[in-house]
């Protein structure tokens, strides 16, 4: 029998628990997330990440900016951020316009406050095996629902379908660190369905109608990364889920499975560099 990975009621779990937590601080933490333009899928997203912590008492403010904002200036908010002390976590939303340069822009965060993981610091120690202040929030979201179901990631072929920093890269490093086989497939793969046959988990992360019933093993594990609007106007993932849901043991749906994972690491990662700054300025 096929088992729905439900990210929604782990996101309430964990933002319950944190919130308990936050109730013995003394201090709030506070996330500044930093929106350049008008895409509006992004807008949606920094709406929920505000609204998210708000509901948990996390202090959280957005800032906006035009599109044609230069470089310099969007160099200049970051570095006050980083030496204001009653900010503790940074985000910039992805992506940015043409004219600005998005390493540029990742590497000025200070890697303490980097909530995202992004940082060459933060990036360049989860690749070396070690522990990077937090870790990027797809990713940790990813892994926690499947540890919540109990899906032991060691030793199992992951096919990971897209190579983004934010998602397919660092998710692919953090599956490596817990001795899974990794393959990373993109759009230069050949004979993509050859490969993602033989994943016992697979995880797309594309954005666009892809993953259909035959390209699937029996009883595999399907994680769905994907969130569009199909011509219909509904919200869909890259995995035909009607279609390959008898297939799998495990398979996430789209909306409500990897979608409020991400927030919920958001969350995690902003009351983990909080204490983090917060036990360094105590030693
Ligand atoms: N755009 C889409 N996903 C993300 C994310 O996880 N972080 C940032 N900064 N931008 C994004």
């Amino acid at each position: 029998m096929t088992v729905i990975l439900d990210g929604k009621k782990l996101r309430d779990e964990l933002l319950d628990e944190l919130k308990n937590k936050l109730s013995s601080y003394n201090v709030i933490p506070k996330l500044v997330v930093i929106l350049v333009g008008e895409n509006p899928a992004s807008r949606i997203y920094v709406n929920n990440k505000k609204k998210t912590a708000e509901k948990l008492g996390i202090n959280s403010e957005v800032i906006v900016y035009p599109a044609d904002i230069s470089e310099k200036e969007l160099l200049a908010k970051i570095e006050e951020l980083n030496v204001d002390n009653s900010v503790n976590a940074i985000l910039v939303q992805l992506p940015l316009p043409a004219h600005i340069d998005k390493s540029k822009v990742i590497n000025a965060i200070s890697p303490l406050k980097d909530v995202d993981g992004f940082t060459p610091e933060n990036s360049g120690k989860l690749l070396a095996g070690e522990n990077p202040y937090v870790y990027p929030c797809t990713p940790k979201g990813i892994l926690l629902l499947l540890d919540k179901y109990g899906i032991e990631v060691d030793g199992k072929h992951v096919v990971i379908v897209g190579r983004s920093n934010i998602v397919g890269k660092p998710l692919a490093v953090m599956l490596l660190n817990r001795n899974a086989t990794v393959t990373v497939c993109h759009s230069h793969t050949k004979n993509l369905s050859e490969i993602t046959k033989t994943a016992d988990i697979l995880i797309s992360a594309v954005g666009e109608k892809l993953i259909e019933d035959n390209m699937v093993k029996m009883n595999c594990v399907i994680v769905d990364v994907g969130i569009f609007k199909d011509i219909n106007g509904k919200t869909r993932g890259d995995v035909d889920f009607e279609k390959v849901y008898e297939k799998t043991s495990y398979i996430s749906p789209v909306p409500g499975g990897v979608g409020p994972m991400t927030i919920a690491s958001l969350m995690l990662n902003t009351v983990e560099l909080f204490d983090l700054q917060t036990k360094r300025s105590c030693d």
